[in-house]
């Protein structure tokens, strides 16, 4: 046999899995040391006790004759498909078919697996620094990828491609540095896309955490985005399913893309678990909604406690006010690893190193507000105790 000689281009390690074996060796050195985690972005809140009851009495009905279930459907159960498109889709005017919308096991999965739709020869388009799971799927597929620089120069946005492209990965709100798009900015894209027969891989698995009513939370508020973007969502981040597992990717039928995709799951994926599925349509409901909603204003205030904390330190801050990371320059000319050691080694607070993300994100690193708020709280004590750089 032969491997696919393009993992040979990618980094020995996933980034967070690098960053596990760098805590881990220091905490087998420091076994008591209370780390405080602000590095990988998984939540922390409990989830509401509505989604957990509806978790209870799907598992419940496994147990019985009468209501036992056996496969999923491929795409996820219409009810769910209906509810999602009932509920966040429908009240922004936004019309779907249930067959336009994938339910699956969660974002990150779908971002790499679309990869399989498209051939090797196509120009890619990703934003850098970015979510290294859209560089590793198309490097997997051999694909030239160019990347986007997003700087401080540019407020963290990228200026459109100079040189056509064929696929277009966007993240906003954006993981890692917490920029977000206004609704004439994001027009841009599908204005471009559309001109020069691209497509637009939308990932919005941040939505929830915008606040400022004037950023876009789906590419489909744009006329003329369901032509050319595919949008993937994630309940992780907007409702705790980090653990529960549970996403869903929509592809307009417009986009050519849709038979693809559902010939794509059919043969290499069995469907998304019921008793998540049934978690999911829960978020829906009344009190699911209160309960999202209190997280995720906990985690807001987490996110401004942050941005503002280290700002009055004397660091340079960004994002973190329509997304829940923190994009934070390392002092003294450091470059991501060193600031990310000394966090660690000094502060014993954990981070993720800018770099880690893409070379534009040398000299910085990201914080996640999906930490508990006395975590936070500490953290920033902590580094301001070891930096001491402004009073
Ligand atoms: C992150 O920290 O960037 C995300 O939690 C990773 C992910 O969603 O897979």
């Amino acid at each position: 046999m032969k491997i696919n000689s393009h993992y040979s281009a990618l980094p020995a390690h996933y980034l967070f899995h690098d960053i596990d074996l760098r805590v881990q060796t220091y905490l087998s050195q420091h076994p008591d040391t209370r780390l405080l985690r602000m590095g990988i972005g998984d939540v922390t809140r409990p989830l509401p006790r509505v989604i957990v009851d509806a978790m209870q009495r799907a598992a419940e009905e496994l147990a019985h004759e009468e209501t036992f279930r056996g496969y999923c459907p491929e795409n996820g159960y219409e009810w769910l498909r209906q509810t999602i498109i009932d509920h966040f889709f429908l009240p922004r005017g936004i019309p779907f078919h249930p067959d336009e919308v994938f339910i699956s096991e969660g974002a990150g999965s779908d971002l790499g697996n679309l990869s399989d739709l498209f051939d090797r020869d196509n120009k890619v388009a990703i934003m850098d620094p970015t979510y290294p799971a859209y560089v590793d799927a198309n490097i997997m597929a051999g694909r030239e990828i160019t990347l986007l620089p997003c700087l401080r120069e540019n407020n963290f946005v990228p200026d459109l491609p100079a040189q056509p492209v064929d696929i277009i990965y966007l993240c906003f709100p954006n993981n890692p540095t917490g920029a977000v798009l206004t609704r004439d900015q994001l027009r841009l894209w599908v204005e471009y896309a559309r001109r020069n027969h691209s497509l637009i891989i939308f990932d919005a698995a941040y939505e929830a955490h915008i606040s400022s009513p004037d950023i876009p939370h789906s590419i489909y508020e744009i006329e003329g985005a369901r032509e050319v973007a595919i949008e993937v969502h994630s309940f992780s981040k907007s409702a705790g399913f980090t653990s529960v597992r549970c996403g869903y990717v929509v592809v307009p039928f417009e986009t050519g893309l849709q038979p693809l995709w559902m010939r794509r799951q059919c043969t290499k994926y069995n469907g998304t678990a019921y008793v998540s599925q049934r978690a999911a349509e829960a978020t829906f409901t009344p009190e699911g909604q209160k309960g999202i909603r209190d997280n995720l204003c906990y985690y807001k205030n987490t996110a401004s406690l942050i941005l503002n904390g280290l700002r009055e330190i004397g660091l340079e801050a960004y994002g973190g006010e329509n997304a829940p990371y923190i994009w934070c320059r390392a002092p003294h000319g450091w470059n991501s690893w060193t600031f990310f050691d000394h966090l660690l080694n000094h502060c014993q607070v954990v981070s993720t190193p800018g770099v880690g993300f893409g070379r534009c994100g040398e000299g910085f690193v990201r914080f996640s507000a999906f930490a508990n708020h006395p975590s936070a709280i500490e953290a920033l004590h902590r580094i301001h105790a070891y930096l001491g750089l402004r009073p």
